[in-house]
């Protein structure tokens, strides 16, 4: 009877197990390929997938199209005809494009053949214009214009921290003297906190988000305290009105609140959005420690009030340490909430971007780089990250705040 029994059991877990399974990889998979893609190159993230470095040995871009195309007439290293030496930069710079190098290749060379000769390209333009993109890849990289392609690199992150959007990569575009006489450099250090890149939106997101999430646990456990342990008139009917408040939606109060700031001459201050973001966890805040609160037992209470604490002290040494969990939980809820969030500082802190809104600024219309969202996105969560895993003994603890009796 017993094999059969945990028999049952296991298959019974089957579904559950490959539930969770199933939704680990659904997780991990694209974040894992955003990971590897923010190290690559921007020519590697243009040209070919993340999963190509997980075919192992690295290839050269390109280079199986040139060996097909080019190689039998300019040779495997692009030397061997000498009036058209590819690996010169000067040759190769003539056709920076797959699309001009398509224009050369169909005119005749030495007289009246075919450049190409017995060697057709695919006759539709579009694909012969992707088969070129990769060998003018390749050519590139002969003439020592772009590093190998499938190295990994941390330009993504420097380019995003910069809010670089050149050509190429900011540190080579850096490369490049400002005037012909003197060292001086296209960048420099202040380049890092420059207003285009994350840098100080960095800095922009913090000061949003500590003040914030500092206040709605300050104030939401001093009224928590309140509505446990003192006793006033309405008590229960003002709890009430405050968990109701949380069904209010936030985009409701953007209009008023911005007249209203406009009026206070506060619009795109930083005391406007940390007021706001307190406005709107306080609700969510007071209920959660209330809950904890409340569930401490009276006893305790009262034999501090015997011994002659008043509620202030009796709120520091007994009520405080007893809600850390709930605190904790609430801390990292509200910290990444606002870190997270977009429209309230988009409306209201215009002068100084945050990260969020930072990254969208990153973003060129045209969407021609967002090898560069990569990088920002992994520093966007680095933070939050970091702030979980600080505190994250607590929050497990703190989720099931308040549920738990006694
Ligand atoms: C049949 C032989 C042959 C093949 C195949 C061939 N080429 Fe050439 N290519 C030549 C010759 C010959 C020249 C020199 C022409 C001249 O100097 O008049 C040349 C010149 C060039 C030049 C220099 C043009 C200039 O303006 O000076 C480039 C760039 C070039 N080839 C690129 C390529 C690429 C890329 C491929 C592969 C897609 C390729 N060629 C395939 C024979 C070939």
């Amino acid at each position: 009877m017993r094999p059969l029994s945990s028999l049952n059991r296991f298959l019974k877990k089957v579904p559950v197990n490959f539930a969770v399974i199933l939704m680990c990889i659904l997780w991990i998979v694209p974040t894992l390929g955003l990971f590897v893609t923010s190290f690559r190159t921007r020519e590697a993230v243009r040209t070919t997938g993340w999963w190509t470095v997980l075919a192992g040995k690295p290839k050269v871009l390109g280079e199986p199209e040139y060996q097909t195309y080019c190689a039998s007439c300019h040779g495997a290293d692009g030397k061997a005809i000498t009036a058209a030496d590819l690996s010169n930069a000067g040759v190769v710079n003539q056709y920076p494009s797959a699309s001009s190098l398509l224009v050369m290749l169909r005119q005749p060379v030495n007289g009246n053949e075919v450049h190409l000769k017995d060697k057709a390209l695919p006759t539709n333009t579009k694909d012969a214009i992707s088969t070129l993109s990769n060998v003018t890849t390749y050519i590139k990289n002969l003439s020592g214009q772009t590093k190998s392609t499938s190295q990994f690199t941390l330009t993504n992150y420097i380019d995003a921290i910069v809010g670089y959007k050149g050509t190429q990569d900011y540190l080579t575009d850096c490369k490049e003297k400002v005037s012909s006489t003197l060292a001086v450099y296209k960048c420099n250090a202040s380049d890092i906190l420059n207003s285009a890149g994350i840098g100080a939106a960095t800095l922009n997101t913090l000061l949003v988000a500590i003040p914030s999430t500092l206040l709605v646990i300050f104030l939401g456990a001093l009224a928590a305290y309140a509505f446990a342990w003192l006793d006033f008139k309405g008590r229960q009917w003002i709890f009430a009105l405050l968990i109701g408040f949380q069904v209010v939606p936030l985009q409701m109060a953007l209009v008023p609140m911005a007249q209203l700031y406009s009026q206070l001459g506060m619009q795109s201050s930083f005391l406007g959005i940390w007021l706001f973001h307190t406005g709107f966890g306080l609700p969510y805040a007071i209920y959660l420690i209330h809950n904890f609160i409340s569930t401490i037992p009276r006893d305790l209470f009262e034999s501090i009030y015997l011994d002659g604490a008043n509620h202030w002290t009796a709120f520091r040494k007994l009520a405080l340490p007893l809600a850390m969990p709930a605190i904790a939980s609430l801390g990292i809820f509200q910290f990444i909430w606002v870190w997270n969030d977009f429209l309230v500082a988009k409306i209201f802190l215009t002068t100084h971007p945050v990260l969020t809104v930072q990254i969208t600024n990153l973003i060129d219309p045209r969407g021609q780089n967002w090898h560069i969202l990569t990088g920002a996105a992994f520093l966007s969560f680095l933070i939050p990250m970091i702030v979980f895993f600080a505190f994250q003994r607590y929050f497990v603890r703190g989720l099931t705040a308040g549920s738990v009796k006694g």
